[in-house]
């Protein structure tokens, strides 16, 4: 695999100066760069609108740009793609999947619904686009709470793939739901007892997570949400440390932010980096570089999977 991309890579002379050459690119394709948080700290400093997975895809539905560079996981790509279905949606590296959307795929998950009948199905956005058609309503990590709240009270509901945002948003809302037991490699490898050590060492810091997280690690948080909202967080809190329970990606725009705020990662099970989503990181600015230079990869879908996906999509805008 490695190899792969490395042959792939030296392939195509790189211009020397790869900032100015995507911004040249951008121009003569009327491009926008559409960039998760996640995301190598380079290729944040060149995208045009960096968010949480409801940001971006707000700003897919709202572009008039001709053609979409995301940079982020295929069905982030494929959440732009389903929203603009004439435009050209580049994803630097195809190969950019996600632990938790392939937790759960169409043919089980199929089987899964006809268990039980009569439920409405949440599911969120972290899901290829043939759960998505298969799905009532989408919703991110930010507006989970907010969609299931609106669900009326005696509506059994099925939510899908993320059980720990599932139990999440039951203990917010009160509400119970029958959860698809699929999760995050990323979220769930955060070492509880390594977290409470680092509280030990810096008693003033607080521990903001994403609901991705495990309970174990939960429990610890002063904050839970989106990496919007954690973001966000971080800049109102008084506090001049924060312990982040998420990918670090995030950090780098947390540091911008409040450059005199200390920022330390929760360190994960094993000494390894594996709090960094291997799949986000399998972008890189050579790769977007090299993506918009070729307008390919390109994501494609059939049409009757981009009609039946496009409805749960809208319908989480509209009640987001
Ligand atoms: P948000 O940025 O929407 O919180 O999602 C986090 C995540 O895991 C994306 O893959
Ligand atoms: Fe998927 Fe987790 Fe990576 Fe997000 S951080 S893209 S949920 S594997």
């Amino acid at each position: 695999m490695l190899q792969t991309v490395l042959s792939y890579q030296n392939s195509e002379a790189l211009p020397r100066d790869l900032f100015g050459a995507i911004a040249d690119l951008k121009r003569d394709l009327n491009a926008v760069v559409l960039a998760h948080y996640y995301q190598d700290p380079d290729i944040q400093d060149i995208a045009d609108y960096i968010g949480d997975s409801l940001g971006l895809s707000q700003q897919a539905a709202s572009t008039d740009a001709d053609v979409i560079v995301f940079a982020g996981v295929h069905f982030m790509a494929e959440t732009a793609k389903i929203l603009n279905p004439h435009k050209l949606v580049l994803l630097p590296d195809l190969e950019a999947g996600c632990s938790l959307a392939d937790s759960c795929p169409a043919d089980a998950f199929v089987a899964f619904k006809a268990a039980h009948p009569g439920h409405v199905v949440v599911s969120y956005i972290n899901c290829t686009a043939d759960i998505k058609a298969l799905s009532d309503i989408i919703c991110t990590s930010s507006n989970a709470v907010k969609i299931v709240q609106q669900i009326p009270a005696d509506q059994p509901i099925i939510f899908a793939p993320d059980r720990n945002l599932g139990r999440y948003v039951m203990e917010q809302t009160g509400r119970e739901m029958v959860l698809w037991q699929g999760s995050c490699m990323v979220h769930e490898t955060f070492s509880e007892r390594k977290i409470v050590q680092l509280q030990i060492e810096h008693p003033a810091a607080e521990v903001i997570a994403h609901p991705e997280c495990e309970p174990a690690v939960l429990r610890h948080a002063h904050y839970i949400g989106s990496t919007t909202a954690l973001l966000g967080y971080c800049q109102k809190s008084d506090s001049r440390a924060f312990i982040v329970a998420t990918e670090p990606g995030i950090i780098h725009q947390m540091q911008k932010a409040e450059p005199a705020k200390k920022f330390i990662p929760a360190p994960p099970m094993n000494q390894c980096a594996c709090n960094e989503c291997p799949h986000m990181r399998l972008n890189t600015l050579e790769k977007l570089y090299l993506c918009m230079k070729n307008r390919q990869p390109e994501i494609t879908l059939s049409e009757e999977i981009q009609a039946a996906a496009l409805r749960p999509i809208q319908r989480m805008l509209e009640m987001s």
